[in-house]
């Protein structure tokens, strides 16, 4: 057969609320939501907050921050991550918790990272040969445990397809 159907499979774990969680991922969780604090968001009106555990036991927060130039603003778990990686660079991160809370309504869904996010856990997944944990969360409702990056950026654009 010359064409084929292929079918890729995401997997992930949808808690009914936070507090199903683990002591452990319901802390870190704690912690991006204390993130949203210091969110500049004037713009969108939705503050995000990251906080990432690292396998020293460290947690690096970051939230988002926008600007009146849109395009120079950044998300919350790149900042996070991007502080977290140039505090500790050799230290493997575990898991990333995140959450929002908005201006204008209740986030009742878990917020999920978008596009330039994913491709830039899944290049610091790969980097340190170990898998990352992603805790989405809203302010209330159905919490997301993904256990790999694998189940949100399947065919990631990897280093090695820069050469052959
Ligand atoms: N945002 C994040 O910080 N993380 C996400 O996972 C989704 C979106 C921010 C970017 C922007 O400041 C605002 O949320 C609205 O898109």
């Amino acid at each position: 057969m010359p064409v084929k159907n292929i079918k890729l499979e995401v997997t992930f774990i949808e808690y009914d609320s936070s507090d199903d969680l683990s002591v452990n991922d319901r802390e870190l969780l704690k912690h991006a939501n204390n993130a949203i604090n210091s969110a500049y968001a004037p713009y969108s009106g939705y503050r995000v907050g990251a906080a990432v555990e690292l396998e020293n036991g460290e947690i690096v927060i970051g939230s988002n921050q926008e600007n009146v130039a849109f395009p120079s603003g950044l998300c919350a778990e790149r900042v996070a991550i991007f502080a977290a990686a140039s505090q500790y660079p050799d230290i493997t991160l575990k898991t990333v918790a995140i959450t929002s809370k908005a201006r204008d309504f209740h986030v009742d869904t878990p917020v999920t990272p978008c596009g330039a996010c994913r491709q830039v856990i899944a290049e610091y997944e790969r980097n340190q040969g170990k898998k990352i944990r992603l805790i989405l969360a809203g302010e209330i409702g159905k919490v997301y445990l993904i256990e790999g990056m694998e189940n949100l950026l399947p065919l990631m654009f990897k280093a090695d397809q820069l050469k052959q």
